[in-house]
């Protein structure tokens, strides 16, 4: 008989906590991403389900550096799950983005404690965003380091990252103001920079709708006047490749605007 594979016990797990079909369908699909069905991940899992917010889990979406996000099922239909890895190597980088953060003084240290801290930073952001009425994923339920979202879909399929996008110059125009627009609202309105900002974190359903804000920090951290530069910078180099003009100015005067907005407190 032939040997049984992660995505065997995964299903037969869920199976049996369950007592139903398979949650997890199609495992083919779901080769590449072993490393994440931990027993951890799964106990995870189980969480957001006995708690009524997963049903099923569906098909990876994508796999990234520090992340792996899945389409699932939900009482009210499709949804986004992310789950950061808790294996990820580059976990020391975010205390840059933590340390310096009034919102997170008291955190545990443990690398375990510290991917924790990032997917809750990443609900905390996206809620922020999403209650000022910003194009982000609304957020959804989140444990540990799993985080549920809005599932962003365009023509049927995830919506792409605007970075692929094929689209006419007017409407790559249209998106820059856009962009400008957001990076303004977060600033003023939420009072955080979005510090990862490029055509990878920018989806396209319509309308761009801005993903992946786990490292978006304060105004009032020290190092946000130069991560909003980066950010302006980064986006600004995507939207020149697009043929536009005045983007540096464009760019150079909302940074200015914005530096300028700070209160004596905030700086
Ligand atoms: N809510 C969502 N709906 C649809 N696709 C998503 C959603 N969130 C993320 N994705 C897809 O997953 C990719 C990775 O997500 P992201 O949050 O950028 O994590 P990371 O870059 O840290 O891996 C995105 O580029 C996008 O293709
Ligand atoms: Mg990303």
């Amino acid at each position: 008989m032939a040997k049984k594979d992660i995505y065997d016990i995964v299903n037969e797990r869920f199976d049996k906590k369950f007592k139903r079909e398979s949650v997890i369908k199609d495992s083919d699909r779901f080769k590449t991403y072993d490393e994440v069905f931990d027993h951890q991940n799964l106990d995870h899992i189980y969480v957001l389900m006995k708690r009524g917010y997963i049903k099923t889990v569906e098909c990876p979406i994508s796999t990234g550096k520090e992340a792996n996000v899945y389409k699932i099922n939900t009482k009210e239909g499709e949804a986004a799950l992310k789950i950061f890895r808790t294996s990820t190597s580059t976990f020391g980088a975010f205390l840059e983005y933590i340390d310096g953060d009034r919102r997170f003084q008291k955190i545990d240290r443990s690398k375990r404690g510290i991917i924790y801290t990032w997917s809750r930073k990443e609900h905390l952001n996206l809620i922020t965003m999403f209650d000022e009425g910003l194009s982000v994923p609304e957020p959804g339920a989140f444990f540990r380091n799993l985080l549920m979202m809005e599932y962003i879909e365009y023509e049927g399929k995830p919506a792409p990252q605007i970075k692929i996008l094929d689209a006419e110059k007017e409407e790559w125009i249209e998106m820059w103001h856009i962009v400008l627009d957001f990076v303004k609202k977060l600033f003023m309105n939420c009072k955080l920079v979005h510090a990862d900002l490029s055509e990878y974190n920018i989806l396209y359903n319509g309308e761009p709708v801005f993903i992946d804000v786990g490292q978006s920090v304060h105004i009032e951290h020290p190092n946000a006047p130069h991560l909003l530069q980066r950010d302006l910078n980064v986006i600004s180099k995507f939207f020149k490749k697009k043929g536009l003009k005045g983007i540096d100015q464009d760019a150079m005067s909302l940074k200015t605007q914005l530096l300028d907005s700070l209160t004596e407190d905030e700086k």
